[in-house]
């Protein structure tokens, strides 16, 4: 038996070890890239890697005839040094919200017309440009040279690809003419068609996995560990936008971008400004015919409202600016087979069917699997028998038509009912837990009052796949992010029964973390070696000897995941908060309850306070209706005209001046609540059912809402969640929260509570709102004693002498701008 020693010096290897250890060798470098690359959670460290690469170097020079053909000594791109460092993006890289018609495009013009208060008339230029199908860049010029380029990661943090962003030809390390001081440059890496396709020619000569598209070839020459390899890719990048600025070379997008062509970027010369959507219409048409002759992929057209001054009113969305929108192109479309219906159980129980499907190919990628999102959507009706929208009644054998738009996970359009084979029944959806075999139940809504299209497994945690898959998103990246700590791993030891609960991760202990990834190692070895030997055997030929498998001495990196663990035991508050997996709180509604709440005390003891303010069902039932949501203007309009008049005879708050309600709300509260006085007893009712003001402000959020509102509430009456998050704060977690500090942003308005009354003349409501929030202020919908400010347009009525009756200041909004020292408009 050959001594696969590694103690064995190379220059005393015999002919027949090196062949040998090159063949473990190639395994083993395969395995850990594997781990490295496709999992992200290496299990060697970068140094013990770093030493398999160079003996396997070494051996191969002493005998060059036994280089194997799968030696990774020639495989590029998976040689990691270290892993990428981390930049934060000195102003967020945001995404763009989707239009997928013309209506969605004029929907668009409408609501940037009406935030901005300007009238159908009004000229409103917008330029249009192509989408670019690649990955976005953010690059930083300091006095007029490349100091960093960053991924754009969460939005928030990208990573350092600095190094390797200076080898594209496109990208200037010095900006040629008078540039800003401090610019930050963003556009998009992109592959043409032809270096795609000569790329991966050449990676199929040499034996090597090819890429999907040009998109994922661009991502993945560019987040190459070793600079040298990006070099060797060919990649493209196009300029269209910008960050950190220390000042702005122009006032509109189209100039903006004309400017970044001066400093030296690549534009795209299909960039073109219009007044009215029917010609952004057209040129987005125009844009689509060009598709196939471009030369690089493009997914639709981004339109953007020129003007600067306009953007800044306008503001954001949870990630999206209001001032631009992307018009995806319509989707690629395919038939297949639904071959089975697999259940998957999610983290929060939720059953979640998966069609299996005759493999197809949908604008190049390979689809095998589709989403059908739950048994309603399966069945084409609710629970009542309903038809509902987009439902489709899928079963199994059907052929169906699936459609893929872009990075849009693939859908099924339709079902092809004339190809639906004899004696396809409808499918029966489990009413019992696939996993844990407890019953699944469809919860009942708590606004609409309905069954909810869901169905739970109602076990919670203690079904083994919520529990597995709660601490999966637990470690996940936008979670606590623990390095080293992925999917498999975490996986590894729930199944082991090392970690029950995400506060046992904090608790491990060297010795079985490495016992485990030794198991795990060796459980993958002998797993390739069968996969090889199978091959063999396939091929007629024999299964290949093997020597003494050596298991390596895995506590360095054992010793690094702990100190990974250790070092995430503080982290910001949204990632505790979003980590929780609380059905219904996304990364936006866990940022904004952080701004809300200090830390995980506070935000406890708000959820019960926001129990106890939770309002009843008449109230409910009101704010559910269409025009009437939490905190909207016609909602406190009628509050106040019903608690003001309520008692007058004859009183008809449909009919009411000052509300002016528009047709389809009068109809929804008559529908609702009935006409003449049984209307304004429900709306007395309802009211009396009002939610307090610990509920309002969150709910009223418009990052949270009442449904993730309702969620956090009930996820803290459950006793066993409350002492999960206990048993983290014991092992030692805490959180710190730079979101709370919203508070001490230098504003005169900071930390105040304002309300805005009566009908503003030079600003929206909406802008008015976000305004204030930026500066730190926080917007209240009702005076109370608690309120700092009156902000009151003409005919303001009822607040206004209730700021009088408390004493509050007030200024109208004149006023305003001049408290905030800024001008109107
Ligand atoms: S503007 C704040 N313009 O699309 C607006 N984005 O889906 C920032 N993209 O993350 C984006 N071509 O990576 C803009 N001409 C273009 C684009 C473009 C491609 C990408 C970008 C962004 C994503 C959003």
């Amino acid at each position: 038996m050959p001594d696969m020693s590694r103690e064995t010096a190379v220059e005393a290897l015999s002919r027949e070890q090196a062949e040998a250890e090159l063949a473990a060798l190639a395994g083993e470098i395969a395995a850990a890239d594997e781990r490295y690359y496709a999992d992200d959670a290496p299990e060697i460290t970068d140094a013990q890697y770093d030493e398999l690469r160079r003996r396997n170097t070494a051996i191969e020079e002493r005998f060059p005839d036994l280089v194997r053909p799968d030696t990774p000594s020639k495989r590029v791109g998976t040689a990691p040094a270290a892993k990428f460092g981390k930049i934060r993006h000195a102003l967020p890289m945001l995404s763009l919200d989707n239009a997928f018609s013309d209506e969605d495009v004029a929907d668009f013009a409408r609501r940037v017309r009406r935030f901005l208060k300007l009238g159908d008339d009004a000229p409103l230029a917008i330029t249009a440009e192509p989408k670019i199908d690649g990955l976005s860049l953010s690059l930083r010029y300091e006095g007029g040279k490349l100091v960093s380029a960053a991924t754009r990661g969460d939005g928030s943090v990208g990573e350092d690809v600095t190094q390797n962003a200076l080898t594209l030809d496109d990208i200037p390390r010095r900006l040629k003419g008078e540039a800003p001081d401090i610019f930050e440059v963003r556009g998009e890496v992109y592959m043409s068609h032809a270096d795609f396709a000569a790329l991966n020619a050449r990676r199929e000569a040499e034996g090597l996995a090819l890429f999907a598209n040009p998109r994922n070839a661009a991502a993945g020459s560019l987040r190459q560990l070793d600079p040298a390899v990006t070099r060797s890719r060919p990649l493209r990048f196009f300029a269209y936008a910008w960050g950190e600025a220390s000042a702005l070379p122009a006032s509109t997008q189209m100039e903006m971008v004309a400017a970044l062509g001066r400093f030296g970027f690549p534009i795209n010369e299909r960039m073109k400004r219009f007044t009215g959507i029917a010609e952004l219409i057209a040129h987005y048409h125009a844009i689509e015919e060009a598709r196939a002759s471009l030369g690089y992929d493009i997914d639709g057209v981004v339109y953007k409202v020129d003007d600067l001054g306009l953007q800044e009113r306008l503001g954001f969305v949870s990630r999206s600016p209001r001032w631009a929108i992307a018009h995806k192109f319509t989707a690629e479309k395919a038939t297949t087979v639904v071959e089975a219906i697999d259940i998957n159980v999610g983290r929060t129980g939720k059953l979640a069917p998966l069609a299996r499907l005759r493999p197809v190919t949908v604008g190049g990628v390979v689809v095998s699997n589709v989403t059908l999102h739950n048994e309603d959507y399966i069945a084409g009706r609710d629970a009542s028998g309903e038809p509902i929208r987009g439902g489709r009644d899928i079963r199994i054998g059907d052929a169906v038509v699936i459609q893929r738009a872009g990075d849009v996970i693939p859908q099924v359009l339709d079902v092809v009912e004339e190809k639906r084979p004899a004696g396809a029944v409808p499918f029966a959806f489990p009413d019992h837990c696939p996993i844990c075999g407890s019953k699944a139940a469809r919860e009942i809504n708590a606004r609409t009052g309905r069954p909810d299209s869901v169905r739970r497994c109602t076990a919670g945690l203690t079904c083994p796949a919520q529990g597995r898959e709660g601490l999966k998103h637990f470690v996940s990246r936008a979670a606590f992010d623990i390095d080293g700590l992925g999917d498999r791993l975490i996986e590894a030891m729930f199944d082991e029964g090392m970690v029950h609960q995400p506060a046992d991760i904090f608790k491990l202990s060297l010795g079985p973390v490495k016992a485990l990834m030794e198991q795990r190692a060796l459980a993958m070895r002998l797993e390739r070696e069968a996969a090889e030997d199978a091959e063999l055997a396939a091929s007629g030929k024999e299964a290949r000897k093997r020597g003494d498998r050596k298991t390596y001495d895995y506590s360095k990196a054992a010793q690094n995941l702990l100190a990974a663990i250790e070092a995430k035991k503080t982290v910001d508050l949204n990632r505790f908060v979003f980590a929780l997996g609380i059905p219904h709180i996304g990364e936006t509604s866990a940022k904004a309850l952080a701004r809300h709440f200090e830390d995980v005390r506070a935000l406890i003891d708000g959820a019960a306070a926001a129990a106890k303010a939770r309002p009843g069902e008449a109230w409910d039932r009101l704010t559910a209706l269409r025009g009437f949501g939490e905190g909207s203007k016609a909602l406190e309009g009628l509050v106040a005209a019903v608690e003001e008049k309520g008692e007058t005879p004859d009183f008809d708050p449909t009919q009411h001046a000052g509300l002016r309600l528009n047709a389809p709300q009068r109809v929804a509260l008559r529908e609702s609540f009935g006409a003449g006085s049984a209307m304004v007893e429900g709306l007395r009712t309802a009211i009396g059912a009002r939610a307090g003001e610990a509920y309002r402000a969150i709910a009223a959020d418009s990052d949270i809402g009442p449904v993730a509102a309702h969620s956090l509430i009930g996820f803290f009456d459950e006793a066993h969640n409350r002492e999960a998050v206990q048993a983290l704060l014991d092992a030692g977690v805490s959180t710190e929260n730079p979101l709370f500090h919203r508070a001490e942003v230098a504003s005169p308005v900071a930390g105040k509570t304002v309300v805005f009354t009566g009908s503003l003349e030079k600003m929206t409501r909406d802008e008015a709102k976000g305004m204030a929030e930026a500066l730190g202020a926080r917007v209240a919908g009702s005076v109370s004693a608690k309120t700092d400010l009156v902000v009151a347009g003409p005919g303001a009525g009822s607040k206004l002498s209730k700021a009088a009756e408390l004493g509050i200041e007030v200024l109208d909004e004149d006023g305003w701008f001049e408290r905030i020292g800024r001008t109107p408009g």
